[in-house]
């Protein structure tokens, strides 16, 4: 990705950072920023109860961070933005319901989401559409948003009511169904895999599968004497993206502390040595997955950045106009954070008009 691109990426996702702390602010008759938010596209892990979802997130980022285990431990959306900034740094992470409290220790950050998730709902199996916003700011990550989410389920259990299915459903839902999102479709290869409810749910909302991949995990615990090449050679559910075969921690993996970088050897030497998918080794795991996102990633924001320069222009417009009607930002939080917006849509459209304008008379507009 050229440099631009990159610095474009980063203030967009800036921007969306600033638009979720503004939160539901709608000034005179609302802006242009809801719009800019859902401009870039976001990546949404769907699957069932223990299908491997969060280990998936975590194996993408690189970093150990988020609840992991048997049962239901994922109970509310987690909006996970991630910053990149400059080599040398201490890599940090931010949440937007603690606004002044660096994270430098991310089993703390663990610790929270944990907490947060409770405070909403109490020590229960209840779940809560209400979302946590976390970023991490890290020289190793690339500019993007991802969002882990409560698994699919079937049936209601002990403390939950029995509508939970369908409220899981719903929320899932309403997040897959928008066009910009990114599907991460987890089916466990030790199940049916020709009952995956997230390939089901992604065939309905993205019936070219353009926006979907298909992500085989616990391929370590499948049967012995069955293997999972008829899914992973795309012969048994075509998608227009080629499926990845992942394996992730397990529980004792989990429970013996085994770092990051050590899994990621596990899972290399894993499908190195395997008789059965030798031959797809090099598409396969985690790394795998990562680079065939971001490659995908890159070429839907290129396509993405010349339509997103007129709402920026517009979102300038909006807010000078509506920063003209506060008098000046000081002191008032709302005018503080629009103008940040402001300063930040601005230094889009200069480095868009002076990088990738091409010279046209007129500029973007
Ligand atoms: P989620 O509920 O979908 O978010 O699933 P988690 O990521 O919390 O994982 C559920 C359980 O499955 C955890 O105990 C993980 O250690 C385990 N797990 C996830 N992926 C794999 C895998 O590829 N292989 C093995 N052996 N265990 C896995
Ligand atoms: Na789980
Ligand atoms: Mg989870």
């Amino acid at each position: 990705m050229t440099a631009t691109m990159e610095t474009l990426i980063g203030l967009v996702n800036r921007i969306q950072r600033a638009c979720t702390v503004l939160g539901d602010y709608g000034g005179e008759g609302g802006t242009s920023l809801p719009t800019l938010w859902e401009a870039l596209p976001s990546v949404v892990v769907v699957g069932g109860q223990s299908s491997g979802k969060s280990s998936v997130l975590e194996s993408i980022v690189g970093r150990d961070f988020l609840p992991r285990g048997s049962g239901i431990v994922t109970r509310r959306p987690l909006v996970l933005q991630l910053h990149k900034t400059e080599p040398g740094g201490q890599d940090y992470a931010e949440f937007l319901h603690l606004p002044k409290k660096k994270f430098t220790d991310f089993a703390l950050v663990r610790n929270e989401i944990q907490e947060e998730t409770d405070r909403m709902t109490g020590k229960t199996k209840q779940i809560s559409p209400v979302p946590i916003h976390l970023s991490i700011y890290s020289s190793n990550v690339v500019n993007l948003t991802l969002i882990d989410l409560p698994g699919l389920t079937k049936v209601a259990v002990e403390g939950q009511p029995e509508s939970i299915a369908a409220d899981i459903e719903n929320m899932v839902r309403s997040y897959v169904e928008k066009p910009n999102c990114i599907i991460l479709a987890i089916t466990p290869a030790n199940q049916d895999i020709a009952t995956s409810d997230s390939i089901k749910l992604a065939r309905e909302v993205d019936p070219t599968g353009e926006r979907t991949f298909g992500v085989l995990t616990k391929l370590d615990l499948m049967d012995k004497g069955t293997n999972a090449i008829e899914v992973l050679e795309g012969k048994s559910y075509r998608l227009q993206h080629p499926w990845v075969g992942l394996v992730n921690r397990s529980q004792a993996d989990i429970n013996r502390n085994v770092d990051m970088i050590a899994a990621r050897r596990k899972e290399r030497e894993f499908f190195a040595t395997s008789p059965d998918y030798g031959h797809l080794a090099s598409k396969m795991g985690s790394e795998y997955l990562a680079k065939l996102l971001s490659k995908h990633l890159e070429s839907v924001i290129r396509a993405q950045i010349p339509g997103m320069t007129s709402l920026i222009n517009k979102a300038i417009d909006e807010l000078e106009m509506e920063l003209d009607h506060l008098g000046r930002p000081v002191g008032i939080d709302a005018g503080a954070q629009l103008y940040t917006i402001l300063e930040l849509c601005r230094a889009f459209d200069r480095i868009f008009k002076e990088h990738l304008d091409g010279g046209r008379p007129g500029g973007a507009r």
